[in-house]
């Protein structure tokens, strides 16, 4: 396999071959080591999710797909009800490990139906049916990454200078990704590209993970600091930024790793395009607006110590922690799914995906 394949067939998540666990890349790990993780128990998938060992929305939705598959299958239960009671269970705690990636509770109540929608049949038959929903999850994940790719590239030109902020490759997805997709696709087509990669303070997913595929994959890029972003801009190397999210509300405001929001601002500042791109099961329409979107906060530890050999910080400095902001609509110039580009406004656009 060629770097660019390795990297857009990457194999960050898939069911264990016994049905019985998921395996993982620990991402908390990469770049210096690759490694493989093993999850077999409501701990092992709540943890490897909480700590980012497994992260980027699409990918979390995925995990959490085959984790209450193989959850499921150890339910010792003497009729429907029991089982439908313990499975829920295993829903709400699962999906209480992070609140702001709307893929996760959008996957859990994905298999939570195929419970429901099958409680006629006996438990092993529902079983196979939880099978083939949590895989058909990563399937239509995979198409709808090469789809948001191809929509996306339709945006770009040769030789056209990108910044993106976070990571939203192949490693938090299926495949290609979402916001860096169209930058592998186009290089699968002989097109060249300069990406700037913000590092993503604080868990530095910029650094360790995007700058890390795209230059596996032989892809121009340069890592910057999340402060220098408004220079390069300036100084009139960046057309577009692409960046991924991980839930976005009716009208368009979209969360997405903290810092997004600047950096939306910075381009609307020197005329440059924002383009958000993920699937359409990131789209929440029981969120009106972004005020509705739960933010999630961490540890103050991510910024005193975490990547220090010695704090950074006094222990008793308060430190605020959000992991995402909300970008407003009004900065916005597309969101790019599987179906195509939404223009603004995009109350009206998004509503169109939905009606089909
Ligand atoms: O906290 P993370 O690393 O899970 O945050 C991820 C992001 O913000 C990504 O940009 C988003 O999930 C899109 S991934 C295709």
């Amino acid at each position: 396999m060629d770097n660019l394949k390795q990297i857009t067939h990457i194999d960050n998540v898939r069911l264990g071959e016994d049905k019985a666990s998921v395996v993982i890349i620990d991402q908390t790990k990469l770049p210096s080591r690759t490694e493989y993780l093993t999850l077999r128990t409501p701990k092992d998938l709540y943890d490897a999710i909480f700590e980012l060992k497994v992260r980027g929305a699409p990918a979390i939705g995925i995990c959490a797909g085959f984790g209450i598959y193989i959850l499921a299958r150890t339910i010792d239960a003497k009729d429907y009800e029991g089982f439908y009671q313990q499975f829920c269970e295993y829903q709400n705690y699962l999906d209480s490990a992070r609140p702001t990636a709307v893929n996760l509770s959008w996957a859990l109540n994905r298999m939570e139906q195929t419970v429901v929608k099958n409680r006629q049949l006996p438990v092993p038959e529902i079983l196979e049916k939880l099978e083939q929903e949590c895989m058909a999850i990563q399937e239509e994940d995979m198409d709808m990454c090469r789809k948001i790719s191809e929509h996306g590239l339709s945006l770009l030109k040769n030789g056209d200078g990108i910044l993106t902020h976070c990571n939203a490759g192949p490693l938090a997805t299926s495949r290609y990704g979402t916001a860096l997709g169209p930058l592998f696709l186009g290089k699968e087509r002989g097109m060249e590209f300069h990406v700037f990669a913000d590092e993503t303070r604080p868990l530095l997913q910029g650094a360790r993970l995007t700058s890390y595929e795209l230059q596996k994959a032989g892809i121009d890029v340069t890592l910057i600091c999340d402060n220098m972003a408004s220079l390069v801009m300036k100084n009139g190397w960046v057309q577009a930024c692409l960046v991924g999210c991980d839930r976005v509300a009716a009208n368009g405001d979209t969360a997405n790793k903290i810092g997004t929001s600047g950096v939306a601002i910075l381009a609307k500042h020197y005329g440059i395009p924002f383009y958000v791109l993920g699937p359409s099961s990131t789209i929440d329409r029981n969120c009106k607006t972004g005020q509705d979107i739960q933010i999630e906060l961490r540890s103050p530890d991510e910024i005193k110590k975490k990547f220090y050999e010695t704090p950074m910080a006094l222990e008793e400095v308060k430190c605020y922690n959000p992991a995402f902001d909300v970008t407003d609509h009004s900065l916005i110039s597309g969101i790019i799914t599987e179906h195509g580009i939404c223009r603004p406004p995009f109350t009206e656009s998004l509503k169109k995906i939905w009606e089909g």
